[in-house]
């Protein structure tokens, strides 16, 4: 393991009702037992309707919780449908995630980003900001550009920097069962780091690799540079697999 593996984030999508609630319990315990997971970072974004369910039902563990998106709209007010980081702070979720590719396909702007970046740090939220480019984004060459561009804007005159984690997704590995070469990842990666930290004045930037992780390719990912964790959705469903996954980091 490179150490620097800490976090591991469960995107759940647009999935879970109640009854997946008892599917933590094995999480849980293994979080309480195993002496290498006690020092991970364990974040769960269940949909919604799920944040209070689960942070309830983690307030006893070291398992943290996030929201999946927030309004930019930071007071309280009509837009019907919506939920600011006020109120999902006030459930006392700690994260929230910002800009997934599936918002960004429905039309969310860097800018719209942006405002609810402020947004959720007003509220003291810490942020999983996501970038990434699409597959012929990627076979022109433009990735680097791209991810450029999305953090210039993503982050413009953002000042609490240490709040902020950026997740790594290329679309197109996205539900594909695709990773990236690890040594194109390598690079993209360390392009990331370096930008963060020479132009967006980061210390220490947080890192993650968001698409199609599972508990086969993780023996791959694990050994890439740059990285401090994953951002992990259909694996994150089922507890064995996340389990798994996460154990394998260890080794
Ligand atoms: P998959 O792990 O299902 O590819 O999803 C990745 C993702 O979008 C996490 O935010």
């Amino acid at each position: 393991m490179t150490n620097k593996l800490k976090y591991f984030v469960a995107n759940w999508k647009m999935y879970g009702h109640l009854k997946s609630l008892k599917s933590l319990d094995k999480v849980v315990k293994f979080q309480k037992k195993n002496k290498k997971a006690k020092k991970i970072k364990i974040v769960y974004c269940p949909p919604f309707t799920l944040l209070y369910p689960f942070v309830q039902k983690l307030k006893n563990s070291n398992i943290k919780t996030g929201a999946q998106n927030c309004s930019f709209e930071s007071k309280y007010g009509p837009p019907t449908g919506s939920i600011n980081a006020k109120m999902i702070k006030s459930l006392k979720c700690e994260y929230v995630i910002i800009g997934h590719s599936e918002k960004r396909a429905k039309g969310e702007s860097d800018q719209i980003i942006n405002k609810k970046i402020q947004s959720a740090l007003k509220n003291k939220l810490k942020v999983i900001l996501c970038i990434g480019e699409t597959l012929s984004q990627r076979k022109k060459r433009k990735t680097k550009k791209i991810l450029f561009n999305q953090l210039n804007r993503c982050l413009k005159k953002i000042e609490n920097k240490n709040k902020i984690i950026v997740a790594y997704e290329p679309i197109w590995s996205i539900g594909s069962g695709l990773i990236p070469k690890s040594k194109d990842l390598e690079k993209t990666l360390n392009h990331i780091e370096i930008f963060l930290i020479n132009k967006m004045r980061f210390k220490n930037p947080i890192i993650l690799y968001g698409g199609s992780v599972n508990p086969k390719n993780i023996m791959l990912l694990k050994k890439v540079s740059y990285l401090d964790g994953f951002l992990i959705g259909g694996a994150s469903q089922n507890s064995n697999k996340f389990i798994d996954i996460i154990k394998k980091t260890f080794n």
